[in-house]
This record gives C-alpha cells, structure tokens and sequence, in this order.
C-alpha cells in the first residue's frame, strides 16, 4: 500500500494518526534541522515536518520540486497554521520516506500562479495539468458531463456511439480525412458531428438518442473553437420545436443548479433572429444588458411602423451619413462625461482591421440637457437631440454613430456594444442569461457562387407554413443583384441556437424527414439527383421506410464548460488540446509519415 489517506484529507481530528501519504514534491523549505516539505496530489496539499532524525538523511537522499515521495509519519497539530489551506492545521512528523521518483527540474514552477508562459505549459501539458486551477476545470468538465448524463437518463435517453470512419458530414467546415488502406485511393471523413447517424436512428425507432460526442472540423480556429471539440448531441421523434425547447432548458437548468448551484427559475427569454439582428446587429447578443441598436438608415424591418428613424438624418448634406449603405447608433449610459481622449481612443478601437470603420460619430447629450458632438457643422442642436431621444438617451449619455456596408457596420456597433459593455462592467461574469434565438432563414446566399447554402444544415426543415413555398418554387437564382426578392430569401428555418451570455452553446432544428423535400433541398444546394445519391443516398433511402417526424440539438460542451468556469477560451477546459495553428505542440503534431506508410495507402505528397 502506497497511501493510507490523500494529501487533500487530513484534518486537527485526525491528530495523533499513524498515516502514509504519496505526492509530489511542490515545495522544500530547509531550516537548519527541519525541513518542511509541501506534498500535493490531486486532491491537495499536506504540509509534511522533516525533523531531526530524518532530516539528516535528505542530506544523503536530496530531494527537490516534483518528485514523487512517499511517507510514513504521524499527524500532528501545527503550531503556525495556515486556515487558507484545509489542511492547514495539521501538518505530518515524517518518520520514515521513499523518492518513488526523481524529476527533472520543471520547466515552470508547478503551482497555482505559475511563470509558465502559454506555448511552454503546452509543451509540457503533462505538467500543467498537475496544477489545481486546471485540475478544478477538467473537474467541473466532468461534474457538466455527469449532470448532463444524469438528466438525459431520467428522460429516457439512450446513449449510442456512432462511428469516426465516415463519409462527409456537411456542418459548414473542411472535413479531417483518413485515407483507407484497403480501399486504395479512397477516403473516410472524420464526423463533422453524427447529425445524419442521429436521424437514422429516429428512423430505427431509438426515440431519444444522446452522445457526449467528439467532432472534427478543419476551421480557422479561435478562442471558442477547436479542431476536435465535443458536443452533448441529442436527438428525438414525435417532436416540435416547442418541445425541444423545453426538454433542453430542463438539460440546462439542471446542469446550473448540479454544478453551481444555481437555480434558474426564470423563463429563458426568447428572439427572433431578425429581432436579434436588428436590436443587437447580432444572432447571438449578450442579453445581460441593454444598449440596444438604432438604425437610422432604414425602416426597421422588425417593428416598421414604429422604427423609421431616415428623417433623423436625411437632408444635411453630410457626406458619410449620405452615402452609407447604414447608419447604427448605440446609447452609453452616462457615457457623456467621456473625454475627448477617450472617445478618439474608441474610435481607434473602431478603425482597427478587425472592426474596419472608417470612423466614428458622437453626440454627448450633457446632464443639463444641451448637445454637443463631432458633426455640429450638419446637424442642429435639436435635430443631434431628436437623434440621442430616439437611441433611449436620457442626459448624461453618450451616443455614438458608425456607418458603411451593412454588414461590417453591424457587426462593429455589435462589437462595440460588447466592448463598452465589458468597460462599464454590465457583463457580470457571474451573471447568467440564456436566450433562445429562433426563426433563422433556412438558406445564405452566396455572392461567389451566385448560389444558395445552407444555414444550419441540409437536413433542417423549412417553417411548415412554408413548406409549400419551398417545393413549388425554382431555387435558381436569375437576378443576383436582387436575391433578396427570390421566394427562397424569406424562407424561415425551424431552427434554434442557445445562446449564453454572447456565445453560442448549442444549436438544433426540427429536421426534414419526406424524401421529396430532402431532395428539394439538396437541389436547392446545386447538388443533382446523382450527387444527392452518392453522397447522401442512404438518408434518403432511409426516408422511404417510415421516417418519423424529428428534431434534435448539440451542445458545445466544451463551451458550456468555459462559460460555466468564468472564461472564452475552450483550450482550458480540454485535457490536451489543439493551438491556434491545430497543432498538439506537446506530441508536435501533425507530423510527416514515413514513406513506407505513404506508400501503403497509395498518397503522394509532392504534389502541388
Ligand atoms: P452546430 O454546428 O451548431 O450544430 O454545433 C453545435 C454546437 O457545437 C459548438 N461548436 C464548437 N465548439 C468548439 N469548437 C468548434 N469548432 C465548434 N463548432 C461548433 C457550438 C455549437 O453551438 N449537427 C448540428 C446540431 C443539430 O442540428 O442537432 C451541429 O453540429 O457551441
């Protein structure tokens, strides 16, 4: 026997206790005749006393950080305690030790705060992961894994794995491929996700199918993406959206209140897509506070009549307004107390490339109710007054006003409403808000391909209403300059995304399960009936043989465990993961293979 207790366990009732113990070496605190020695292992940190008798052979037996020790000793109460630590008040009289092993200097210190910078600890992840702040993660990985599995298995949900080696699941990546040996010149794709594999199972009766399930996609990666990341996948038959809806708020909630403790009673808000768009210039906003969007360039396509905000801006002959394609504005509260420092530092922020504006307006509607801003020469006291009313203004406000191409400009007031929300701290890192955002268009167009594609994916069904729109309309796209007036452009999606404070945890959508408008579907994707059959004949053959009606949803569950823990980055929460170029740094892959194996599987790498 190596251990009678952990390093985690001892406490003052324990006194006078004959224990062993086996850890690491975190640190060596010589003084003269005693040594103290802190031991760690996962579980914690005992402090362990090397007096007289003992202390004398770790001058024949020197020990030094991270190595592996055993002891024998007795529990003991310690005269300086320390109640940061649960072990903190007691400590070990070593009676006899054994080095299990030696180490190697590490190459960072091995505690809570270490000097390791990020490319090091990944090469010596092995390491890294002995420290508690990345242990505490991959523990509330599992505790997330646990009381998901707990409450899909009250619910009835079967977990079945489903094969790696496959043929291409679309999600809107590159696919990982692995060439077959046997089957020279051929390949398998790693699963994108097991989307069509959860279908047939609907189709072979298995009603409620969960996986927590690891995806492969070849994307460019970002804090909140990996090359191989998992999903809580779900699938279930007889169902519509609603239910979806309410089983996986269930699936959520119960995972708040299992690993934090938190009881979400309050009903989870819900939004159009257009709503989000147009309010937040956003398919995923942080509903933790308000700063909602105004847009003074068009009609509000979601409330019309109440939202035509051109005549605010029309008619002063200035230029930029003028000639953009949109106008959005954004209300900081109490931001007109802002310097003129500040705001030209914000309009840096604005101008970097990944914002791309070419600048930014501002009006200060100050406490005494005077206006005063960057664009006094066009516009009117009165009118910047009528402009900072309609943005929610109240005195003591800042608005502040960028314009371009649609697009850009709102995902940089998007960006810039999350920002100065960071800055005035209304993103509560331990506040939580989950939104559903529901109603997304079924396709995207695609300017290069003059061409549509799918939103979601090809396997999720059109709002049944439109249905009909769908099958008796040709998907070709004749005029591109007006694609927005193609019937297939208004097409809502019965589709749906979680969202949790700014990010995208999971996403789903109640699926097609008729033959007829499956292939409606991959026809309006550009594939004919002899693509559909190659790549996707088996669903479609599948759906001649009772298909029943179903919708499902995945979780990134490595994001719900960053969210969860307090941060973005997803690389925290995994075991081993990828860098931002997809490499493992630690194994230093990918790597070259030999030419043996290059040869075996029939691939040539010299060619360009
Ligand atoms: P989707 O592609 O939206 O849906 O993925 C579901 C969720 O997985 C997470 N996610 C990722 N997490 C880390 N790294 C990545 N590269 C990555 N990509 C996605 C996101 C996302 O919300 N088969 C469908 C689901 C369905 O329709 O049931 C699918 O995979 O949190």
């Amino acid at each position: 026997m190596y251990r009678s207790h952990t390093c985690g366990e001892l406490r003052l009732q324990d006194k006078g206790k004959k224990i062993q113990l086996a850890g690491w070496v975190q640190t060596v605190r010589k003084y003269g005749s005693i040594t103290f020695v802190d031991l760690r292992d996962r579980y914690g940190i005992t402090q362990l006393l090397f007096g007289e008798a003992v202390n004398a052979q770790l001058d024949q037996q020197p020990i030094g950080r991270e190595f592996v020790l055993q002891v024998t000793g007795t529990v003991i109460e310690r005269s300086n305690k320390n109640l940061q630590l649960p072990t903190g008040e007691i400590e070990i009289e070593v009676g006899s030790f054994t080095i299990l092993n030696r180490s190697a200097v590490p190459p960072f210190t091995i505690q809570d705060e270490t000097d390791g910078g990020d490319d090091l600890r990944m090469k010596y992840r092995f390491l890294d992961l002995r420290r508690a702040p990345v242990r505490k993660n991959l523990e509330l990985r599992y505790a997330v894994n646990r009381a998901a599995r707990n409450y899909l298995h009250q619910q009835s949900f079967l977990d079945i794995e489903t094969p790696f080696l496959i043929k291409s699941t679309p999600e809107g990546a590159r696919d990982f491929v692995v060439p077959s040996r046997m089957n020279p010149g051929q390949f398998y794709a790693l699963p994108q996700s097991p989307q069509t594999f959860k279908q047939l199972l609907m189709v072979s009766g298995y009603d409620r199918y969960y996986q927590i399930v690891k995806c492969f996609r070849d994307e460019d990666l970002r804090a909140d993406r990996q090359p191989e990341f998992t999903q809580i996948d779900c699938e279930m038959a007889f169902v519509e959206q609603e239910d979806i809806l309410s089983m996986f708020e269930g699936m959520i909630k119960s995972i708040f209140k299992e690993v934090k403790g938190i009881d979400y009673t309050e009903k989870v808000e819900r939004m159009t897509w257009e709503q989000a768009m147009w309010t937040y210039g956003n398919d995923k906003p942080d509903i933790r506070f308000g700063m909602p969007l105004l847009n003074l360039k068009k009609p509000d396509s979601v409330y019309p009549d109440r939202n035509d905000n051109r005549s605010l801006i029309d008619g002063a002959q200035f230029n930029v307004f003028d000639q953009a394609e949109t106008v959005l504005a954004i209300c900081l509260p109490n931001g007109a107390d802002y310097t003129r420092k500040q705001i030209d530092e914000l309009t840096e922020w604005v101008k970097r490339p990944q914002i791309g504006m070419k600048g930014l307006v501002y009006i200060r509607y100050n406490a005494d109710g005077s206006c005063k801003s960057s664009v006094d020469k066009f516009y009117s006291e009165e009118r910047q007054l009528a402009i900072a009313k309609a943005a929610g203004a109240n005195p003591g406000d800042l608005i502040l006003i960028v314009a371009g191409a649609e697009e850009r400009t709102r995902k940089a007031i998007s960006e810039l409403r999350l920002e100065l929300g960071e800055r005035a701290g209304l993103r509560k890192p331990d506040e939580y808000k989950l939104l559903w955002v529901l109603d997304f268009p079924l396709f995207e167009y695609d300017e290069e391909g003059n061409r549509w594609v799918a939103r979601h994916h090809p396997f999720t069904s059109p709002k049944p209403s439109q249905i009909e729109t769908m099958i008796s309309n040709d998907p070709a796209i004749k005029d591109a300059a007006n694609y927005l007036n193609h019937p297939y452009a208004s097409i809502k999606a019965n589709a749906y995304d979680m969202v949790l404070n700014g990010n995208e945890i999971g996403g789903g959508s109640i699926r097609i399960h008729q033959r007829e408008l499956q292939e409606k579907m991959f026809a309006a994707l550009g594939m004919d009936k002899e693509e559909q059959q190659h790549k996707f004949g088996f669903l479609l053959g599948a759906f001649e043989y009772g298909a029943p009606p179903h919708g499902g949803i995945a979780f990134g569950f490595d994001r719900l465990c960053a969210l969860l823990g307090g941060s973005e980055s997803i690389r925290d929460f995994i075991a081993f993961p990828k860098n931002n170029a997809g490499r493992d740094v630690m194994l230093d892959a990918p790597s070259t293979i030999d030419d043996i194996q290059l040869k075996e599987l029939q691939i040539r790498t010299d060619l360009k």
